[in-house]
């Protein structure tokens, strides 16, 4: 008899929009006034809105079974931020109902007013706003979502406690046990590439707590942001899976997400789409108008839209050795 042939699941996987607004929220701590300050100097420049919104759009029109968020939707958790979020996600969160899978970033738990305030909760995670939350993707595929985002005073540290650990060991175990592949996401970094320096205030302290957790448990993929670079590692068989940041624009480091193949066998091919550098897509617009204009003696009009063929999509290779 025939194999029936291996229809696997298309996950696309994005985070790290970072949405923002000016405000302090009737919220005056000295880390709001911080986040502020950055945004004023450098964060704002870095995140436009225009860039997003062309993410997003690329996002909505690419085919896939279950699209991934993995946290930092705003800079410093404003109401305004969340509202900005749920409208800008709505054409997503309408195609993907609730194949469409998030957990918060720190960013989204900014300070422990913003945080208990629960606006991400409210405005957007829904059905999946406790964590861990568990859903089986298909007859073969598992993806559980946790939550280690915590308000924190000066840092962008996260926090996996005992009790998280304790609580995520037997539902690994049991899905084990059903025989289950398993993919989970969180916000942090568990490892890094060589290249990439661990920044300490950055961090998930506890990452390898949790990354030994899910080598024990024989976790296939574990997704994350936060650092804004994509990058695929592969250690003690689980492959870990940067999706970068979707609203970034940084001259090396461009916006995008991940589009990741899973087949029954395991994790498949991983591709990276993102957004060519801005200076590239001027070049191509001036070349463009400079064809026009000899073939039409008149300047093309201008639309105020970037040209086509502006993604680059390339196969994600695995980085070489992982450090913590
Ligand atoms: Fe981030
Ligand atoms: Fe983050």
């Amino acid at each position: 008899m025939m194999t029936p042939p291996d229809p696997g699941l298309t996950l696309l996987h994005f985070g790290d929009l970072h949405l923002w607004r000016i405000g302090l929220d009737a919220d005056p701590r000295f880390k709001r006034l911080l986040g502020l300050a950055n945004l004023l100097l450098r964060r704002g420049r870095l995140f436009p809105l225009s860039i997003a919104r062309l993410v997003l759009r690329r996002i909505e029109h690419d085919p896939a079974d279950y699209l991934c968020f993995s946290g930092d939707l705003t800079t410093t958790s404003l109401k305004a931020e969340f509202e900005d979020a749920r409208r800008l996600l709505l054409p997503l969160l309408d195609k993907w109902q609730a194949r469409f899978l998030a957990i918060p970033g720190n960013h989204d738990r900014y300070t422990v007013r913003a945080a208990g305030r629960r606006y991400y909760e409210t405005l957007f995670a829904g059905e999946h706003a406790r964590f861990p939350f568990e859903v089986d993707l298909d007859a073969v595929w598992t993806l559980i979502g946790i939550d280690c985002s915590v308000p924190r005073r000066f840092t962008s540290r996260g926090r996996f406690t005992r009790e998280a650990r304790d609580a995520l060991a037997p539902r690994l175990a049991e899905h084990r046990r059903r025989g289950r592949r398993l993919i989970v996401m969180g916000h942090y970094p568990l490892l890094y590439p060589a290249r990439v320096p661990v920044q300490l205030d950055h961090a998930l302290p506890e990452r390898m707590a949790l990354f030994e957790l899910l080598a024990e448990h024989r976790v296939d993929a574990y997704l994350h942001g936060h650092k804004h670079q994509r990058w695929r590692l592969k250690h003690e068989g689980v492959t870990l899976l940067n999706c970068g940041s979707a609203g970034m624009d940084h001259p090396r480091h461009r916006p995008g997400y991940l589009r990741i193949q899973l087949t029954h066998d395991g994790i498949g091919a991983v591709q990276s789409v993102s957004l060519r550098h801005r200076a590239d897509i001027v070049r191509e617009a001036r070349r463009e108008a400079r064809a026009h204009e000899a073939a039409h003696d008149h300047a093309p009009p201008d639309t105020g839209e970037l040209p086509a063929g502006e993604w680059v999509t390339r196969l994600l290779e695995e980085d070489g050795d992982a450090v913590h």
